[in-house]
């Protein structure tokens, strides 16, 4: 291989692994935990992503989400997405949940959904089902995929209530420091003049 040659490779083989980057990145599907700690009176994401194991295969999904409260035994169902349509089912969320899953397609991966406005009655077990036709060649194949979160509600700590803390923490720590200087110092003055005086009757 010519010195030209081997410049222009390493020259390439970067440029090649960032296209390969590239197209592994785009449009991979990452099965992320959702969050399981809500904080009241905000919108809280319930994450569900159920990736297809081979990508390629074409399909078509939709999917439930079921509800069951912190003091219940039974799920309930709550929502579903299907054919790009939303429908809120129990009416203790009405006019509160958006769909934050996949869009613009039928071949959903991403079945998340968003609480506008958490309260601590959404405290409780989710569940999203996938049901996921695969489309092969000469067949079809369901599956459905599932997911069971549970989430806590938190009380919220407002950020004026948190700022407050931190401020009276800096004073508190800026006055008790200087305060132990303080001390400090006189403490040391005192050793110094008794020390001195020592000094000066010893020579005496
Ligand atoms: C959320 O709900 C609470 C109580 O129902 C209400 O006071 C608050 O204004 C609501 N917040 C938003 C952003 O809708
Ligand atoms: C989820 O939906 C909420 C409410 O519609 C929106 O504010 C938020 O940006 C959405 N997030 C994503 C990642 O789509
Ligand atoms: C929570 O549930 C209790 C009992 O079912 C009900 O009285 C209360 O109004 C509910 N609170 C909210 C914010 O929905
Ligand atoms: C949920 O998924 C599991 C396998 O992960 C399966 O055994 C179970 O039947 C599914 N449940 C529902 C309600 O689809």
């Amino acid at each position: 291989m010519s010195a030209v040659q081997e410049l222009l490779l390493l020259l390439l083989l970067p440029l090649t692994l960032l296209a390969l980057q590239a197209s592994l990145c785009h449009g991979a599907c990452v099965e992320v935990d959702s969050d399981t700690e809500a904080v009241a009176n905000e919108g809280f994401k319930l994450g569900c992503i159920s990736c297809k194991m081979r990508g390629e295969v074409p399909a078509m999904a939709s999917v439930k989400w079921s509800f069951k409260a912190w003091d219940e035994t039974e799920f309930t169902d709550l929502y579903s997405y299907e054919d790009q349509k939303a429908e809120i089912i129990d009416p203790r969320f009405y006019e509160r949940l958006d769909w934050n899953g996949s869009k613009n397609t039928d071949d959903l991966q991403d079945g998340s959904i968003y609480i506008l406005n958490v309260t601590f009655n959404d405290t409780g077990t989710y569940r999203c089902i996938f049901s996921r036709t695969l489309k092969y060649r000469d067949y079809e194949y369901n599956i459905s995929p599932n997911k069971t979160i549970v989430i806590n509600v938190v009380p919220r700590l407002t950020r004026g209530l948190a700022s407050i803390l931190s401020e009276v923490m800096m004073y508190v720590s800026i006055i008790g420091l200087q305060l132990w200087l303080v001390v400090e110092m006189i403490y040391c003055y005192r050793k110094i003049a008794a020390a001195g005086e020592e000094a000066l009757r010893e020579s005496a």
